[in-house]
């Protein structure tokens, strides 16, 4: 309910025409002339121009630079001739904006500086709106619009789900067992409530204001619940606030993705939290996935990132299988199955988006 979370909504913008491009045509379960592909962290560090991009800049200069941010959005368009752009920002940064202190270490990844330990802790966050704490992201989506409309590519926002935040929020960064996350939702679960809720109250807010800034599809990366919870721990403490998060943004008039990696055991509790395409990990075989789904929901994925790293060959036949087990479903949008990895090699990614589109085109 938008209400509960204290989000404005916007007028709804719902198509009334049909999408040409095919990727939005996949995301709402049209027929396209050839399966979409664009790859989750297909911005990054695998790409010699982004690596010196960020030689002269810090990561949240990059994010907060409109112009910069948007000059890295379209480095894998125009290297690879992805069917989408998804803006260059990061999960992390508004955190910054309810009051926790955020930096990119080199080789260490995010780091935080003030993490929650107490229930008082998550009372003094605060939840001010993404036009004032969001400006730069808000400003790049504007731009890399107005770059792509006349070459039909659509432009992804993108924001974290409440339980992936509240990980790095209580962990300080990335973790590998959830120790002090899971205590806290445990010991304290009226706090953990809050904090959840407070977390996708920003995230909505944030999220319809992408939509409003131009973004015409969002996706929600819920990274960590699924690692992290047992699926009766996942439907007591995530579900709950990921469905109020679905149903506020569910007025954007956009479709939006819903990304949860390593759910396979609930996977359709978790993609019954809402979300118009269900963004598949490459754990389970994407028709086996789509059996467990039950409906006919367009899904993205599947591919094992690591198939990068093999030689073409290899990789071909596990992109072609991902192909074949989507078997044509008008709502297959191929991916990777969680972020393209630092030590990829750019030719095969050049290499798989090309033979994406060959094999599928009509
Ligand atoms: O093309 C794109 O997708 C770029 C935009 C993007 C980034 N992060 C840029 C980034 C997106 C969509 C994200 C999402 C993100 N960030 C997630 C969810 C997706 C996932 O991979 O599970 C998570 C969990 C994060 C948190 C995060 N940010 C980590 C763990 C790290 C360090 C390790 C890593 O994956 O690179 C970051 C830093 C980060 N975010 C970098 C980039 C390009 C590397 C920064 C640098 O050193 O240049």
């Amino acid at each position: 309910m938008a209400e509960s979370l204290g989000v404005t909504e916007p007028p709804s913008r719902k198509v009334d025409t049909e999408p040409t491009s095919p990727f939005l045509r996949a995301c709402h379960g049209l027929p396209a002339d050839r399966t979409p592909v664009w790859l989750l962290r297909q911005a990054g560090r695998y790409m010699p121009e982004y690596r010196a991009l960020r030689e002269q800049h810090s990561m949240l200069d990059v994010i907060r630079t409109p112009e910069l941010a948007a000059q890295v959005t379209l480095m894998p368009v125009d290297a690879f001739g992805v069917d989408a752009a998804i803006v260059f920002s990061d999960i992390l940064p508004p955190l910054v904006g309810m009051g926790l202190e955020l930096d990119f270490v080199q080789g260490d990844g995010p780091k935080i500086g003030n993490p929650l330990s107490s229930p008082r802790d998550v009372d003094l966050l605060g939840t001010p709106p993404a036009e004032e704490t969001m400006s730069g992201t808000l400003g790049a989506i504007a731009l890399v619009r107005r770059e792509l409309e006349s070459r039909a590519i659509p432009v992804i926002g993108f924001a974290g789900a409440p339980f992936t935040l509240a990980s790095y929020a209580i962990e300080g960064g990335t973790s590998k067992d959830f120790s002090k996350t899971k205590a806290f939702m445990l010991s304290e679960p009226a706090a953990w409530r809050r904090l959840l809720t407070k977390l996708a109250t920003v995230q909505a807010d944030y999220l319809l204001a992408q939509a409003q800034a131009g973004a015409q599809a969002l996706q929600v990366f819920d990274s960590w619940a699924g690692r992290a919870l047992g699926r009766e721990d996942y439907l007591r403490y995530v579900a709950p606030v990921n469905r109020e998060l679905y149903a506020a943004i569910a007025t954007a008039g956009v479709p939006v993705i819903n990304f949860s990696l390593g759910v396979s055991a609930y996977l359709a509790e978790a993609a019954g939290c809402g979300g118009d395409v269900v963004g598949l990990d490459w754990q389970l075989p994407l028709d086996e996935a789509c059996t467990l789904l039950g409906d006919e929901r367009p899904v993205q994925g599947n591919l094992d990132p690591a198939s990068l790293l093999a030689p073409w060959r290899e990789l071909q036949a596990r992109a072609d299988d991902v192909l074949e087990r989507a078997a044509g479903r008008p709502g297959h949008i191929f991916n990777v199955g969680h972020g393209v990895v630092p030590q990829t090699s750019v030719d095969n990614v050049r290499r798989l988006v090309e033979h994406v589109r060959e094999r599928t085109s009509t």
